[in-house]
């Protein structure tokens, strides 16, 4: 299954997510992340060698592809509409990840215009969603209410994501009790990609 992770805006966890996607379906069957953002934090992320699957740029991808069952694809912020156009065509899921924060609900709803218009395969993930706070129950609802799919794992805002990337490993490996909450959302989420 190829699954690229896309969003309007910067900061929504897509390499989080691609990180710990992949993590999830390396355990099924052999998965590739495919580090398409010219940041490379995912390369980055990588560097320490201590993750379960392969980590390559978009420009050495087609040599490794052939060899994967899973493809993951970490995407840059801002992408055109043409982007978009280019990455629904040439995956089979679309993971939208957004914080239920007002402004990056906006610049979600702005993306889904353009999606729908294409009739791409896409789903909505709830990321960074702060403890005891009914943001992310309010963002889900009306997101149901446009008749957007929504993943029904949700991932919980949590230190040990922002220092995951700095030993190199993802949440699961990493040694903080509430570290096991975030792996949780990501299996979850991972179950559902491939129901
Ligand atoms: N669930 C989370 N809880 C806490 N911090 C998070 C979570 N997901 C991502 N972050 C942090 O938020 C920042 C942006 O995440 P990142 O995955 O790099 O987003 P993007 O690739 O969309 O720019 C990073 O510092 C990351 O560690
Ligand atoms: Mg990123």
């Amino acid at each position: 299954m190829i699954i690229a992770i896309a969003s309007l805006k910067g900061g929504c966890s897509k390499t989080t997510t691609a990180i710990h996607l992949a993590a999830y379906l390396q355990k099924k069957a052999p998965t590739l992340l495919i580090d398409a953002d010219k940041n490379r934090s995912a390369l980055t992320w990588a560097k320490p060698e201590k993750l379960s699957f392969k980590v390559v740029s978009e420009t050495a991808a087609p040599k490794y592809i052939k060899d994967y069952t899973h493809i993951v694809i970490d995407t840059q912020a801002r992408p055109s509409p043409k982007d978009f156009e280019e990455l629904a065509d040439g995956c089979d899921l679309l993971v939208l990840p957004t914080t239920p924060r007002a402004l990056d609900l906006d610049a979600l709803a702005q993306t889904v215009d353009v999606l729908k218009q294409m009739g791409a395969t896409f789903k909505i993930l709830l990321t960074q969603v702060p403890p005891r706070s009914t943001a992310a129950r309010d963002a889900r609802k009306s997101l149901e209410e446009l008749g957007l799919p929504v993943f029904k794992a949700e991932i919980k805002r949590l230190v040990a994501f922002e220092r995951a990337p700095l030993l190199g490993t993802t949440i699961k490996n990493y040694p903080d009790a509430r570290a096991k909450d975030g792996w949780s959302g990501y299996l979850a989420m991972g179950k559902e990609v491939l129901r």
